[in-house]
């Protein structure tokens, strides 16, 4: 992207020329290019090179040219950016490869260990590795393709986000277009975090007083808030930047792939010629963990002086073949860890301890702390998680504590001040009754936990039905915690299933329930009935089932009642499932009362098939096709085995009358051999997977 001196200097006299004359349409091109550098070199190298009324003018001109003749639009035009109108709802969009998260370390050792384990799992007895800052900003994912930006996503849950590319289409320093092919690439999925800088959002808050708003937290906040505004012109307005840290995927052009990078660092270099904003500049590698502890530490010190705020160091495998040897698990690479600064730390008072009982029965004591600001969060409440903590860190009502927020959201405890104690303290005693039914409460010597083992209890009752309908479960629009609370004491709502028998008659007399939010309610229940199964299975509740683990269950089964009978042994063959996850499904759905739940929710039309599964299946994808990769494949193993699993698709270790295709990269060695041995397995070169897959 950057031009060389003489090039630059052509292109400002060139622009200088425009500025006075009239436009023509031979024009177009040039003017499209001046603005493009002048946009990259004020957002991505800020170093402005036009004085903004120049830079107006330039753009009007194109503009008014533009609208003489629309049919010269491309989409790409720097006037492209600029949004019509209002984004209505953002679709649902799959990620290429999954947005993994990364893993924390918070001192020396902890680097030492990963340093240790990447080692060994790399069998490599020294490794090179990239060091940058961790941003600490609103993850984003890009796709390009023939060099075209098509796709900007947030990141949602890891495997699918909403589709916000008009609203980073307002981010300049996003390019709208970049030369990919000249290494090589087709499409590519980049990663990044969009920020707010320290300055920007100090005028933003500014700007917000003066308009008798109230004021953002944080720059992250204001971030992250941003990427879904339904108003793109507002996005603009807060003057967003992106850096971009991550290549996820690669898609070559053809067979040659020696432009591709193939260090993590070489990457980055590539992506800042290609124009993107990228944190080049506090970047560096090593060859020792010994130096990179130095750096991050020495780093940690000049946290403040930077632009934007970062909450850490991220070091990465540099050689980007080695980081796919050293794997992932189904959360975070291995070949990546963050290095967390400090938190932030103040000083409050410790009112009173609230002791909430959670879906599962759990009790947590929860501190109500006098207000205090920690690096711009203002924090009143902090769950303490078990009695033991209380105990460990001797806390007393009426202390002055130390309270901090950790990885800079969660906020917590530090310690109490013995020394200021005046005597008035009271020691905190936990509760061996329910706080809400009375039950005795219960706790196992090898938990921590205290548990009300009634499941007839309220505060369980209403968390399991809000739980539920959440937006990461069923996903019933307006059924929230507060509804739910007032349902539940008219009596309409006792059980999950009620939720589909509420009597709307009644209802439309409930103070504050017009008869619009009634209707709209209706309507959200009765398109939960056909939510997807893993939603079903995550908004049952049942304990150590997250998201990931509904899914996969999900991914079991064409139905629901398939589960019933599976056993621990069954279970643990499904991914990311061990003994204890597998013990709790399997007592799950012995339980009467559970089976009576599931078998109402299906009487009341609750779909329990598992539709995608079915319709994947009719429709001749690659449900229950095994496959397995071989050879150097032009893009890394896991995305292709990704690809191939987004399709149904499943991917096997070894070759085997199991196989149904090995997919062949170069090199392939033993494992074509064996394959062409048995006779029975479909062989694939690369292409020809991407057609299957297609
Ligand atoms: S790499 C597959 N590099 O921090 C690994 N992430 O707390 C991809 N983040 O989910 C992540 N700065 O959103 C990477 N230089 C950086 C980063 C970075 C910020 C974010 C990212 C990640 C989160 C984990």
């Amino acid at each position: 992207m950057m031009y060389s001196i003489a090039q630059e200097e052509n292109l400002f006299s060139k622009a200088k020329l425009f500025l006075n004359k009239e436009i023509s349409i031979e024009d177009v091109n040039d003017l499209r290019v001046i603005i493009e550098y002048a946009d990259y070199m004020y957002y991505v190298k800020d170093n402005p090179k036009l004085a903004d009324v120049e830079y107006d003018t330039l753009f009007a001109k194109l503009k008014k040219i533009e609208e003489q003749y629309p049919q010269i639009i491309s989409p790409d035009s720097p006037t492209q950016r600029v949004a019509k109108g209002l984004n209505t709802a953002f679709e649902n969009v799959a990620h290429i490869v999954p947005m993994l998260s990364l893993e924390n370390s918070y001192n020396a050792e902890d680097l030492l260990d990963w340093d240790r384990k990447c080692r060994e799992l790399s069998e490599k007895e020294h490794l090179t590795y990239c060091v940058e800052p961790k941003f600490d900003g609103a993850s984003i994912s890009l796709i390009y393709e023939n060099n075209l930006m098509t796709r900007g996503a947030t990141r949602g849950n890891g495997i699918e986000g909403d589709d916000i590319s008009t609203n980073l289409k307002q981010i300049r320093s996003i390019p709208l277009k970049a030369p990919l092919d000249n290494f090589g690439i087709q499409q590519i999925e980049i990663r990044g975090e969009v920020m707010m800088t320290k300055k920007r959002f100090e005028e933003y808050n500014e700007k917000l007083i003066a308009k008798g708003e109230n004021i953002l937290a944080n720059a992250r906040n204001a971030a992250s808030g941003s990427l879904r505004i339904k108003n793109p012109t507002e996005v603009a307005e807060r003057n967003l930047d992106a850096f971009l840290y991550h290549v996820s995927f690669v898609l070559p052009q053809g067979a040659n792939t020696s432009k591709i990078p193939t260090t993590h660092l070489a990457m980055l270099q590539a992506l800042d010629t290609l124009g993107f904003k990228t944190s080049l500049a506090h970047t560096k590698t090593f060859d020792t963990i010994e130096d990179v502890i130095q750096y991050v530490q020495t780093f940690e010190e000049q946290r403040d002086t930077l632009p934007y705020e970062i909450d850490g160091m991220v070091i990465k495998v540099n050689d980007l073949a080695i980081q796919e040897q050293v794997g992932q698990t189904s959360h975070h690479p291995r070949w990546a860890i963050a290095y967390k600064f400090k938190a932030r730390q103040g000083t409050s008072k410790l009112l009173h301890i609230e002791f909430q009982v959670g879906r599962t029965g759990s009790v947590t004591p929860v501190a109500k702390i006098e207000p205090v600001s920690v690096g711009g969060v203002t924090i009143s409440s902090i769950s303490l998680f078990n009695e033991d903590i209380i105990k460990e860190k001797d806390l007393r009502v009426g202390d002055t504590i130390l309270v901090e927020r950790a990885g800079d959201v969660i906020p917590n405890i530090v310690k109490p001040y013995p020394e200021m104690r005046n005597g008035n303290e009271q020691i905190i005693v936990f509760p061996r009754l329910c706080p809400v039914c009375q039950t005795p409460l219960t706790k196992p010597d090898t938990e921590a936990v205290w548990r009300c083992d009634n499941i007839e209890c309220e505060a369980q009752i209403i968390e399991r039905i809000i739980h539920f309908a959440s937006k990461n479960a069923m996903d019933i629009r307006g059924l929230g915690e507060g509804l739910v609370k007032k349902f539940y004491e008219q009596g309409v709502l006792k059980h999950i299933d009620d939720i589909y028998h509420l009597p709307y008659d009644t209802l439309k007399n409930l103070e504050g329930f017009g008869e619009k939010s009634m209707q709209n309610l209706q309507k959200a229940i009765e398109q939960s009935k056909t939510q997807a199964l893993h939603r079903l299975l995550f908004g049952l509740g049942i304990r150590y089932v997250g998201e990931t683990t509904a899914k996969a269950l999900a991914r079991s089964a064409s139905h629901l009642s398939e589960l019933y009978t599976k056993t621990i042994e069954d279970l643990k063959n499904i991914e990311d499932v061990g003994e204890k996850v597998a013990a709790s499904i399997v007592t799950f759905f012995a339980n009467k009362n559970n089976r009576k739940l599931i078998e109402n929710l299906e009487a009341c039309g609750v779909q329990l098939s598992n539709t995608q599964k079915v319709d994947a299946l009719q429709s001749g994808a690659l449900i229950g096709k095994t496959f397995l990769f071989t050879g150097t494949l032009s893009v890394k193993r896991s995305e292709a085995e990704a690809l191939a699993e987004a399709k149904g698709g499943t991917i096997l270790g070894s070759v085997s009358t199991k196989l149904n295709y090995l997919v062949v990269g170069t090199d392939a060695g033993s494992k074509l051999e064996k394959a062409k041995k048995l006779g029975t397995i479909t062989i694939l070169t690369e292409d020809e997977f991407y057609k299957l897959i297609n």
